[in-house]
C-alpha cells in the first residue's frame, strides 16, 4: 500500500509533467489539487453551452490571467517593433518580426478563448510584462547601437518575456482542461508551443551568430553621444505611447 506521502507525490509529479503537454495527450480529470470546481459526478464546472459559470475561484483565477496575459500580448506588439529596430543583425531583426505576426495571432486567439469562456475580451495591466520590457529598454540604453553586444543583450531579454509567456500559457493549458474548457486548452496549447519555438530560436541566434561575435567588441569612452540619441528617441516614443 503506498502511503499518503508517496501518493502525494507521484500525483505533484504527474501534474507537472502534464502542464505542458499536449491537451489531447490527457483528459481533464488528472490535474491535482483543483478539485472544487467539479461537482459530485466529477465534471467540470462549465455550463451546457461550454462556457464557464463563473462561480470558482478557479475559474476566477483562469480569467483573471487571461485579462493579464491579454493585456502582456497587446503590450508586446508595441514592445517588439522597438526591439526590432534597435537590434544590429537581419537575423534577429527578422526573428522579431516573426514572432511579432505571432504576438498578433496570440491576440486573436485570446479574444477566442474569451469567447469560448462566455465573456468579454478585457485586459488587465500585467505588471510583470511591463517590468520586462522595461528591462529590455533599459538594456538597449545601456548598449551600444550596431554592435552584437546589443543583440545578445535584446536576445536576453527577449526570452525573459517568452519564458513568462511560456509558464503563464502551460499553467493556463492545463487550467482550462482542468475546468473542462478542452477547445480552449487547445487554443492555448497552439499559443504555447509558439512560444517555445521564438524562444528556441532566440538561443540558436544567441549560439550560432551574436554571442561569439560579441566578445570580439571592446568597450568604447566615446559613447555618450550615441547614448543619448537613442534615449531621447525612446523618451519621444514613449511620450507617444502614454498619449495612446
Ligand atoms: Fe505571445
Ligand atoms: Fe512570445
Amino acid at each position: 500500500m503506498p502511503t499518503t506521502k508517496n501518493r502525494t507525490s507521484v500525483r505533484t509529479r504527474r501534474a507537472r509533467t502534464e502542464n505542458t503537454s499536449s491537451p489531447r495527450s490527457s483528459s481533464s480529470s488528472k490535474s491535482s489539487g483543483q478539485k472544487q470546481t467539479r461537482s459530485s459526478n466529477g465534471k467540470a464546472t462549465k455550463s451546457e453551452n461550454g462556457s464557464l459559470n463563473g462561480n470558482s475561484q478557479l475559474e476566477k483565477l483562469f480569467t483573471d490571467s487571461l485579462k493579464d496575459i491579454y493585456w502582456a500580448e497587446k503590450h508586446l506588439t508595441k514592445a517588439l517593433p522597438k526591439m526590432k529596430k534597435k537590434a544590429t543583425t537581419d537575423e534577429l531583426r527578422s526573428a522579431i518580426e516573426e514572432h511579432l505576426a505571432q504576438t498578433e495571432e496570440h491576440v486573436s486567439r485570446l479574444e477566442q478563448v474569451f469567447e469560448m469562456c462566455g465573456k468579454k475580451a478585457q485586459a488587465k495591466k500585467c505588471d510583470a510584462m511591463e517590468g520586462l520590457t522595461k528591462e529590455a529598454d533599459s538594456i538597449i540604453e545601456e548598449t551600444e547601437s550596431n554592435t552584437m553586444t546589443r543583440d545578445a543583450g535584446i536576445i536576453m531579454a527577449a526570452q525573459k518575456v517568452e519564458h513568462y509567456e511560456i509558464a503563464t500559457y502551460g499553467s493556463l493549458v492545463q487550467l482550462a482542461k482542468t475546468l473542462g474548457m478542452n477547445d480552449a486548452a487547445e487554443v492555448l496549447y497552439q499559443t504555447l508551443e509558439e512560444e517555445k519555438q521564438a524562444d528556441e530560436k532566440l538561443t540558436e541566434i544567441a549560439e550560432w551568430n551574436v554571442n561569439q561575435a560579441a566578445t570580439q567588441e571592446e568597450g568604447e569612452e566615446d559613447e555618450e553621444e550615441d547614448d543619448n540619441e537613442d534615449e531621447e528617441e525612446d523618451n519621444k516614443e514613449e511620450g507617444e505611447e502614454e498619449e495612446k
